[in-house]
């Protein structure tokens, strides 16, 4: 049967619109950043032969857990600027070869190009975040700008950072009842660093890499992109108050217990007072 454009796939239009926003957010300047989506077989074949590889890329990590799982992942070094005019040289759709550490690209990174350096980082968060959530299905990188800030500026511990985000905007706590995780600084585009990630992953969403920037996971790019704005914007809104003097009154822990059970959600054990 004749397959479709690839182009016109759901998944490589959201890509496409997702890398654009976040480049003209100003969160992905040269190639900082990079996305993958978990895409089923399904999603894949109208749009291209599974059997037909166009070439083998070897991976540091072994990712034998995701054999045989297909991803639109962008490409290393490349330009979140670029992806929209040029998308088969900026992304690719790869599938998990058997041995784990062999990637078969369907599709894209053309000229030679590799996936995402961090990729170690993705499966990784992927793994973890599967175990938890059937339904996740992708991992956002970038270098959102206030956040990163902070990380400069507010104590690097999990609970305070979460709590300072809550008060800093109502929706936050909804938004990310599990808060914000922590690692330590760490050499980017290593198994370790992955490590940190995905262990984090397991129980939140939100992963902050200090002076570097911050993980996401989500089972749809709406998701992950509103879950980082979220927390991007209330990064945003810290940065005003301390440019303003500081705080002279907040959210107190008593308005967030409220807003919790108004919305049904569960706040991260222990970083609520009673
Ligand atoms: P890549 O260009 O390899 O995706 O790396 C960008 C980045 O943000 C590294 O942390
Ligand atoms: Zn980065």
């Amino acid at each position: 049967m004749k397959k479709l454009d690839i182009l016109t796939a759901p998944y490589v239009q959201e890509m496409m619109e997702t890398t654009a926003n976040l480049y003209r957010l100003g969160w992905d300047e040269r190639n900082g950043g990079n996305v993958s989506y978990l895409l089923d077989e399904k999603d894949v074949t109208p749009f291209l032969d599974v059997n037909k590889v166009v070439r083998q890329i070897p991976m540091i990590f072994d990712a034998s857990a995701l054999k045989g799982r297909y991803f639109i992942v962008t490409g290393s070094g490349k330009y979140f600027k670029n992806v929209e005019k040029a998308p088969a040289e900026n992304m690719g759709i790869i599938r998990i070869c058997e041995d784990g550490k062999t990637l078969d690209l369907l599709w894209g990174l053309e000229n030679d190009a590799v996936p995402t350096s961090e990729l170690p980082s993705h499966l990784m968060s992927h793994i973890a975040r599967l175990a938890v959530d059937p339904k996740h299905r992708i991992v956002m990188h970038n270098h959102a700008s206030h956040l990163l800030a902070m990380t400069f500026t507010h104590e690097l511990d999990e609970k305070a950072f979460t709590r300072t985000l809550w008060q800093m905007c109502t929706e936050c706590l909804v938004v990310f009842p599990e808060g914000i995780s922590i690692i330590p600084w760490m050499v980017p585009g290593t198994n370790e660093i992955g490590e940190a990630t995905a262990a984090k992953m397991k129980e939140t969403r939100l992963v902050l890499w200090p002076q570097h920037g911050v993980y996401g996971a989500g089972e749809t790019m709406d998701e992950v992109f509103g879950l980082i704005e979220t927390a991007e914007k209330a990064a945003k809104v810290y940065t005003y108050v301390q440019a303003q003097g500081g705080v002279k009154q907040t959210i107190t822990d008593e308005n967030l217990w409220a807003l919790a059970n108004a919305f049904g959600v569960t706040p991260h054990p222990g970083y609520l007072g009673k």
